[in-house]
């Protein structure tokens, strides 16, 4: 990640989302499909007790279908609320506003018969670096190119938007810090882009993704790189893909970084299929 998470940082985000979240009604908790856990982060809970949530599976176009449904089922039998969702394309966006309003409709009931006449959500969306915030913001506003700043603890002033249905919407999300307890949690946001691949060695990295394909969507991968054989050690195939792509420097050695780029260019152009990295049943739930 290009910005470090230190406790003071995360103190000051803490007390900052508390403080935003008295104004909402409801927040909009952004996680990607591909790793349902590993973009969570539970403090949110602690931090929104009573407040209502909406947990935003996003980027579900490059999730596995057939995953997403089960993580649905997941977070139903875990009494959350939840809503797939595709933010760069708007998927799933008409069905999460209503899905808001079902969740507010008693508070709406009550407003009316104290006549009180804001019935329009106040909405905040929260969530941990990359997992589509401000791609969301934008789309509810259906504007375009605003980035919001990753850096904890900068501030800068918030704004309601109004949302062409009338609902209010904080402009600034809540911006979570990834938890890193379990030692495969870097190595997920890593595959999916979460942690920057500047800062990370793409080689060690895609030798974790190939031990990840040995096991999961080996078929398609197989299948990507024209491979005969994945029973071997992973530095094995990954000799053998530079090898197919060409990736050959003088003496016939093997480019790994450029055979590692290829890899995971491939992997977020969808080249090698839609890939989940988690898998509900490994909860043992
Ligand atoms: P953030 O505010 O939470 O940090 O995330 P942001 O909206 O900037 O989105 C991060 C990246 O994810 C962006 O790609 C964005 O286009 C992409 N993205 C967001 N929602 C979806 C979705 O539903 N599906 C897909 N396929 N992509 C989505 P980017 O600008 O190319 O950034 P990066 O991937 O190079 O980091």
């Amino acid at each position: 990640m290009n910005i470090q998470w230190f406790p003071g940082h995360m103190a000051k985000t803490r007390k900052q989302i508390s403080e935003d979240l008295k104004q909402v009604d409801i927040i909009f908790e952004l996680i990607d499909a591909r790793i349902p856990i590993s973009s969570r982060n539970p403090e949110i809970d602690k931090i929104a007790v009573g407040k209502p949530k909406i947990i935003v599976m996003n980027k579900t176009d490059m999730a596995d279908e057939s995953e997403n449904a089960k993580w649905v089922s997941y977070f139903q039998k875990n009494n959350m609320t939840v809503v797939t969702v595709s933010c760069n394309n708007g998927k799933g966006i008409t069905e999460l506003l209503a899905k808001t309003d079902e969740l507010l409709k008693e508070k709406y009931e009550k407003n009316t018969q104290r006549n009180i006449v804001k019935n329009k959500a106040r909405i905040m969306i929260v969530g941990i670096p990359n997992v589509g915030k401000s791609t969301l913001i934008n789309k509810l506003c259906k504007r375009a190119g605003t980035k919001t700043a990753d850096k904890p603890g900068v501030t800068r002033q918030k704004q309601w938007v109004t949302m062409s249905n009338g609902m209010l919407l904080l402009d600034t999300p809540g911006i979570l810090w990834p938890k890193f307890e379990n030692p495969d949690t870097g190595i997920k946001l890593a595959f999916t882009g979460a942690i920057k691949d500047e800062i990370i060695d793409i080689e060690e990295l895609s030798v974790k993704l190939l031990e990840f394909f040995k096991e999961h969507y080996t078929d398609e991968f197989m299948s990507r790189y024209k491979l005969k054989d994945v029973d071997k050690q992973s530095f094995e195939i990954l000799e053998d893909i530079g090898r197919n792509r060409g990736c050959v420097i003088k003496g016939g050695e093997i480019d790994y970084t450029r055979t590692a780029n290829i890899i995971f260019d491939d992997l977020r152009s969808l080249a090698i299929g839609r890939i989940t990295f988690e898998f509900p049943e490994d909860l043992n739930v």
